[in-house]
């Protein structure tokens, strides 16, 4: 068994070089990897954070293939937030150099009471790990225009928009491909 990693800072110390942009954390958070028993929780907080939701099989389905990245954030023992992942074979997002193995953040979303403590900055900087361990070179998501929390995540992150998708949502919303090297 690994060791969860533990996140935040005593109340009153501000961290010169912390992480989340030196913002103080009231409460510790955990990340550790998704577990079946997880399931149900993960799928209520996918729920109430995001109109694109998915069945059960499709969560198992990332589990089985890439337990190392689908991660989720506990705060008192309950989770708070979660990020899964696919590996994929694709062509560069930045360059013509063949194929090559890329990290696809699928879906990630962070309850709102626990939101801006550094939570998602987190989740995306050990899934991103987990990108790694399985080879892939570079890492990319695409998100709604809209979505400015998310958009300002991914560029804090190192992520750029590479590409536009027009009408890639249901509801005819366009998406950003933001991609980054690992
Ligand atoms: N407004 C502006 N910038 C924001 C906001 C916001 N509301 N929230 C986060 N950011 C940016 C900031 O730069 C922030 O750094 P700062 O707090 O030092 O200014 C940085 O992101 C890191 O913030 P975190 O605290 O780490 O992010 P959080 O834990 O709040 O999670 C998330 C961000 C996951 C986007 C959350 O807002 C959420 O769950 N939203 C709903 C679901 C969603 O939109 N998921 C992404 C969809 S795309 C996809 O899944 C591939
Ligand atoms: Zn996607």
């Amino acid at each position: 068994m690994r060791k969860p990693l533990k996140f935040g800072c005593r109340p009153n110390l501000r961290l010169k070089h912390a992480p989340y942009g030196g913002k103080q954390l009231q409460q510790t958070f955990i990340l550790r990897n998704f577990t079946p028993k997880d399931l149900q929780r993960v799928m209520y907080i996918n729920r109430v954070c995001l109109p694109e939701n998915y069945g059960d099989y499709f969560f198992m389905d990332l589990y089985n293939r890439f337990p190392e990245t689908f991660i989720v954030a506990e705060v008192n023992g309950e989770i708070v937030g979660y990020i899964m992942c696919r590996i994929e074979l694709g062509l560069s997002n930045f360059c013509f150099s063949g194929f090559i193995k890329k990290g696809h953040i699928v879906s990630i979303a962070v309850m709102p009471e626990h939101r801006r403590k550094g939570i998602g900055y987190a989740l995306v900087s050990k899934a991103m790990e987990g990108m790694r361990f399985y080879g892939a070179k570079q890492a990319f998501l695409e998100v709604r225009v809209s979505n400015m929390p998310a958009i300002n995540l991914y560029e804090k992150l190192g992520f750029k928009v590479t590409r536009t998708i027009h009408g890639y949502y249901s509801d005819g919303e366009d998406a950003y491909v933001m991609s980054r090297e690992l």
